[in-house]
């Protein structure tokens, strides 16, 4: 097993929800029995209370499940528990430090450390901005996930296809939505090829398990699509 710590300030707002938002990616890809994540603060500030109100309507309005939880402080104990001990910022970095004193095994980073832009996630409690943080917390967690996948070989399940050879698959299956509408099944397959090379924040889950009706899948596929396109045509420039 593979143990996740998020770590921020007041562990109830950017560090749970990067546990939630890290559980659901490792989830959709059926690897919960092979990675585990939690949550702590480096103050003792907010103890035992629950994720911050907005928070927790952010992970709502993107279908994110959590639990109730109660913040706990970080312990030097912890450090031996988990593989990875993942702070929001730089001042979360120190306070790991301060408390776990020594990093022997070079478990310590900052989120956003696995990105190619490396940066802090602002915390919200002083901003307000919690679609700023999600979008973050987002792109962190999924380079994270995706660096853990390398590291430790794990298998995913997930044909190894290389970028130009998934892009000629979906460019052979090109939608044109204004001549023949796809089925649901033919949608997920569709979405979860193009998620594996393009950013786009997509629930395909959600399309497989919706009441909707093809015809009804079609606006937000049509915006999908857009998307796909564009990323088709630069890549071919
Ligand atoms: P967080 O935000 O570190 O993202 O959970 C904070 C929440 C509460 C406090 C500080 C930061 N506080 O001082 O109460």
């Amino acid at each position: 097993m593979v143990r996740v710590l998020f770590v921020c300030l007041g562990n109830i707002c950017r560090s749970p929800m990067a546990e939630f938002i890290f559980k659901d990616l490792v989830k959709k890809k059926d690897l919960s029995s092979y990675i585990s994540a939690s949550s702590v603060a480096t103050s003792f500030e907010t103890r035992g209370e629950d994720m911050h109100i907005e928070a927790k309507a952010k992970l709502d309005e993107k279908n994110i499940p959590y639990t109730k939880r109660r913040a706990r402080r970080l312990s030097k104990s912890d450090y031996k528990q988990y593989d990875y001990i993942i702070g929001m910022d730089e001042s979360n970095i120190n306070n790991i430090m301060r408390i776990i004193e020594d990093d022997p095994d070079k478990k310590v980073y900052k989120l956003l450390d696995f990105t190619n832009n490396t940066r802090d996630i602002a915390d919200p409690w002083y901003t307000g901005n919690f679609t700023v943080a999600f979008n973050d917390i987002l792109e962190g967690c999924k380079a994270l996930l995706d660096s853990i996948i390398k590291k430790y070989e794990i298998d995913t399940g997930e044909e190894k296809l290389s970028t130009p050879e998934i892009l000629k698959k979906i460019d052979n299956n090109i939608y044109n939505f204004t001549k023949i509408t796809p089925n649901k099944f033919q949608v997920s397959e569709y979405l979860a090829l193009a998620s594996r090379i393009l950013d786009i924040d997509m629930n395909i889950s959600a399309f497989e398990n919706s009441e909707m009706t093809d015809e009804e899948m079609l606006p937000s596929l049509e915006e999908y699509n857009k998307e796909i396109n564009e990323y088709l045509f630069r890549f071919k420039k």
